[in-house]
């Protein structure tokens, strides 16, 4: 298959030349609504013969403000908020940085093992793995410190003792070589992506959450990934029932338009002088449209609730594909962010990451795209399209199985 065809087949479901490919991808959790939502089209069509930019900086228009009240409606936490909008996700994790440290007039980020935050240099620093993101890119930006992650089925006591033993270090880690007097922020991915989709151990979060609000440190949730309806809610910390100081947000907001955002409690975006964020497209209008209509199109169609869905049909498939090869060492994730960890067989958890390419490969030559991602390069992670229909999605985990069944 061409190149350029495979290109032309990013459909969910759609034939063209006689082949199909089904989507498990979503172009790496973008397009949730689907790769050509009706409201999305229409939108943006209209947005395109309406105008196509004016720089909010310079003409403001209401497309940019509703995009932002709805960001400010749809976060976490009942307090007043305000929202800013840029291109891409990296885009965001930068100003949320820029705003943190503005406000507490503090210079160190906490970022954790296995994060991914993004590929510009200060959110290449702040994520974690080396290949491909960071080898021979350095030098790193300054002022970055790594925590371990509670990683439970990594964690070397066990995952009963992950989230104390986690906490613990990650207090310590903190007091001792960054200092809470000196930190402006902990950035996390409520639910890692890159990283592997590890699900912090439950109580993890809720406690660094609490103690950075003890100590004036702001707590900043990169929900670039986990964001709108992905994981069953609308963002991944009302899970663990967090309200972050900031959320940024991109990827899925826009049903496959470059927007981003990063919203926060209205007295720390404010503490930001006047001029000191902006970009030229940042919140250009026709991705203002499309994000009006996707989030629309998740709240009359319940994306939540196909989330949810979404999980109950293919949790049950992914733990029985367990039972069945040994190699997969854990079934993990929430709502449509699913993914299984690839071992070299039972009760050894060295990763596998050669037969995580060859089942990935697999999958796409017989029909369904999946992804790969874990610092180890063994984690294969699936996230369909929310409007994905049920035989779709079966038919997709029967490819999976087979290719288990002749690759494993
Ligand atoms: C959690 C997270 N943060 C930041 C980014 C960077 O976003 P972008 O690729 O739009 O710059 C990503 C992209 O995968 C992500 O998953």
């Amino acid at each position: 298959m061409g190149e350029v065809t495979q290109q032309r087949l990013l459909r969910t479901g759609i034939p063209v030349d006689g082949n199909q490919l089904i989507d498990f991808g979503s172009g790496i959790a973008v397009v949730s609504v689907g790769n050509a939502a009706p409201r999305v089209v229409e939108a943006v069509q209209r947005q395109v013969a309406d105008f196509t930019h004016t720089c909010f900086m310079i003409t403001p228009y209401e497309e940019y403000v509703a995009v932002a009240e709805a960001l400010n409606d749809l976060t976490p936490g009942s307090f007043a908020k305000r929202s800013a909008l840029f291109n891409s996700g990296a885009e965001a994790v930068e100003n949320a940085v820029k705003i943190a440290r503005s406000y507490t007039g503090r210079a160190a980020i906490v970022a954790f093992d296995h994060a991914y935050h993004g590929r510009t240099n200060l959110t290449m620093s702040l994520t974690a793995k080396n290949m491909p993101y960071k080898h021979r890119f350095g030098p790193f930006a300054g002022e970055i410190y790594r925590v371990p992650m509670a990683y439970p089925f990594r964690w070397p006591t066990g995952p009963e003792q992950c989230a104390d033993e986690a906490f613990a270090a990650f207090v310590d880690d903190v007091h001792t070589q960054v200092g809470e007097a000196n930190t402006a922020a902990v950035i996390v991915e409520p639910i890692q992506g890159e990283g592997g989709f590890v699900v912090p151990a439950p109580g993890f979060l809720s406690r660094v959450a609490q103690w950075c609000a003890e100590q004036g440190i702001l707590f900043i949730a990169d929900e670039i990934q986990t964001g709108f309806c992905r994981t069953g809610d609308w963002f991944a910390c009302s899970h663990e029932g967090i309200e972050p100081d900031l959320i940024t947000t991109a990827k899925g907001i826009a049903g496959g338009l470059p927007l981003a955002g990063v919203t926060g409690r209205a007295e720390i975006m404010d503490a930001v002088h006047v001029g000191g964020l902006g970009g030229t497209y940042g919140g250009n209008p026709v991705a203002c449209a499309a994000a009006l209509a996707a989030i629309e199109t998740m709240r009359v169609d319940d994306l939540v609730g196909a989330a949810r869905r979404i999980e109950s049909i293919m949790k049950p498939r992914l733990t029985a594909l367990a039972e069945k090869y040994e190699v997969i060492g854990d079934v993990r994730g929430r709502g449509a962010m699913l993914a299984v960890e690839l071992v070299v067989g039972a009760g050894d958890r060295t990763p596998n990451p050669v037969l995580t390419a060859a089942i990935s490969s697999a999958c796409h030559r017989d029909g369904l795209i999946t992804l790969t991602a874990g610092t180890y390069g063994n984690v294969l992670r699936f996230l369909p399209p929310l409007v994905i229909g049920e035989a779709l999605l079966s038919e997709g985990l029967d490819i999976l199985d087979a290719a288990f069944a002749a690759t494993a």
